[in-house]
Order: C-alpha cells, then sequence, then structure tokens
C-alpha cells in the first residue's frame, strides 16, 4: 500500500507526477495558505507531508498519530520542534544548496535597491513626481568599494561574499561562529568581532539560521553601535531581528535603512510602521522565489519525504537528526 501524503502548497507537475508513483496524495488547493484548522483536519490518516513554514509541534502530533516524516520545502526549519519529534521518531528534512545562489542574487538586490533608493525611486515616476530637474533625493549611496558586514558566513554568506567582492569591489568583515578560511583566501574577507562588524560595516546583512540562541540576535543595543549611514538588509528570518528595535532605529536616523525579506509576523501586518517608510524596501520573503530553484526545492523536499517513507534515510535529513 502506498503511504498517504498532504502538501500544504501547489507543487510543479514534474514533482506531482514523482509524488504519484510512491504515495497518495492531497494538495492544498485553497487560494489562500491553508490555517491551522484546516490543516489539522488533514492530519489524521497521513504518513508524511510536505510543508513551508507550518508549526509542528505538540498539538499537531496530536492530530497526525501515523505520521512518520515532514518534509520541508525550505532550507530553515525553525518551524519543528526538533526534541519533540525525535522523542516521536519523526523524520525532519529540508532543501538546502538548491537556493543558495537564489537567495544570494536576492541579498545583492535588496543591497541595490536600499543603497540607491530604486524601489522610492520607482514609485516616484510612476506617481507622476518627475516633473523637474534631479531632485536632492534621488541621490543613493554607492555600493561598489563600500564596507559590507556579513554576520553567518555558511553557504549563502559565501556566495554573497563571491558577489560583492568580484563584481562590486566591496571590502568584506564577516562574524561566524567560526572563521572560514576558504573565504579569507579567496576573498580576502576579514573575520572580526559582531562588534567591530557593527561599528564599521556600510551594510550590515544578516545570515543566521533562527533558534533559541539567534532570536533577537539583532536588538536595540545592535542598532546603537551601526553607522548613522549604515543600510540594514535581512533575507534569513524575521525573528533574528527585534522589528521594534529596527523600527525605533530607522525613526531615530540611527541607520540609514533597510531592505527586508522577512518579518517577526508574516504576512506583514498592513499596521506595520515599516510600511510608511521610504528608506525601507519590504520584500514578501521570496528569497528563494525564482521558478527554477522553487522547483528544485519541491522536488527534493519531495525525494526526501519519499525516502523516509519507504525507510530510506533522507539525503537532506536534518543535521540534528542525523
Ligand atoms: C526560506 O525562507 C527557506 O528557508 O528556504
Amino acid at each position: 500500500m502506498k503511504p498517504n501524503i498532504f502538501i500544504t502548497k501547489k507543487i510543479p507537475k514534474e514533482v506531482e507526477e514523482y509524488i504519484a508513483e510512491h504515495c497518495n496524495y492531497e494538495i492544498w488547493d485553497g487560494k489562500y495558505p491553508i490555517n491551522r484548522e484546516e490543516l489539522l483536519g488533514k492530519l489524521g490518516s497521513i504518513d508524511g507531508i510536505m510543508t513551508t513554514k507550518e508549526s509542528i509541534d505538540e498539538e499537531f502530533l496530536s492530530y497526525a498519530k501515523n505520521i512518520k516524516v515532514i518534509s520541508n520545502i525550505a532550507v530553515g526549519y525553525d518551524n519543528f520542534d526538533i526534541e519533540l519529534m525525535k522523542n516521536n521518531n519523526v523524520k525532519g528534512t529540508h532543501t538546502p544548496h538548491v537556493l543558495d545562489e537564489t537567495v544570494a542574487d536576492t541579498a545583492l538586490g535588496l543591497l541595490i535597491m536600499t543603497s540607491r533608493k530604486l524601489s522610492y525611486l520607482d514609485h516616484y515616476v510612476k506617481k507622476g513626481k518627475w516633473k523637474e530637474k534631479e531632485h536632492e533625493s534621488f541621490l543613493g549611496k554607492d555600493i561598489h568599494h563600500a564596507t559590507l558586514g556579513i554576520i553567518g558566513s555558511g553557504r549563502i554568506g559565501e556566495k554573497i561574499i563571491r558577489r560583492a567582492t568580484l563584481g562590486f569591489n566591496m571590502k568584506v568583515l564577516y562574524h561566524n561562529r567560526s572563521r572560514n578560511k576558504e573565504i579569507e583566501d579567496k576573498y580576502k574577507a576579514q573575520y572580526t568581532t559582531k562588534e567591530k562588524l557593527l561599528k564599521e560595516a556600510d551594510f550590515i546583512m544578516i545570515l543566521l539560521p533562527l533558534n533559541n540562541q539567534t532570536t533577537h540576535y539583532i536588538s536595540h543595543e545592535e542598532f546603537e553601535l551601526m553607522k548613522k549611514d549604515a543600510f540594514f538588509i535581512n533575507v534569513s528570518r524575521g525573528k533574528v531581528i527585534n522589528e521594534i528595535a529596527l523600527i525605533d532605529a530607522l525613526k531615530n536616523n540611527k541607520i540609514a535603512g533597510a531592505g527586508l525579506d522577512v518579518y517577526e509576523t508574516e504576512p506583514l501586518s498592513m499596521d506595520s510602521p515599516l510600511l510608511n517608510m521610504d528608506n525601507v524596501v519590504t520584500l514578501p520573503h521570496v528569497g528563494s522565489a525564482s521558478k527554477k530553484t522553487r522547483n528544485g526545492m519541491a522536488m527534493r523536499a519531495a525525494q526526501n519525504l519519499v525516502a523516509g517513507l519507504y525507510d530510506e534515510e533522507p539525503v537532506y535529513l536534518i543535521k540534528e537528526m542525523k
């Protein structure tokens, strides 16, 4: 008998065909993301699930009594309660590597958009304000030869550093749990303390996974250290930043602007003060959202799920479960 699985979002046709060979499946096809109640209602007879960010907690597992594998279509897995899953013999998998270059592109995109005010200027033209001579508000800050500070220099960080140094001649400071000789040798990236990086960088990018140690890793104290003309970019997870502290820093000109793909609560509320700031670029969590990369992520997630359900070790079992 094929295992039963549920998939919380639309997947490409070839991935669905692959799934169909191995599983009985249902895909959520609502116009809006599945809500918690609807999700819990789907869990009764499933052996596996493909998810993006649904919380895997006691309540979820109490409804999903037969579940063996939870396959995130994402590299991040902060939605997993890992200890609980381990205690219940539930495997968790994710999709690293395949999205690294695409997320690095998004990060550089945000860097350029914020520093050169591209989003603001686009609106300026579209709203019909471009009538007279060049306005002082058009003027941005150069990226080339500026100093980039990267916090968390893993696979995605390394790809950003390659773009920043080879493409924009940027100087790179990085801070990480451990030193990375390869990026030091290849790109002359300098390892620094968190404090020095925050004080000296013109652009600060945060690339940490979210966990207990990294929650609010950047808060009031950290924004105080940054240069007044620094830009802050986040493509990792919203909760790595204290968003209240970020808003305070922006309101009080402690930094020059921010480029954000992620937020403490998603979707971002229309009441957020971030939406009324010209110096903030807000993207809807699309770091990995190219067609090719999203297709690759879905296929990898499907392979992880099928392997786990057929008692093989999934290639991308999360490291805490290996
Ligand atoms: C996206 O945010 C991911 O974790 O893949």
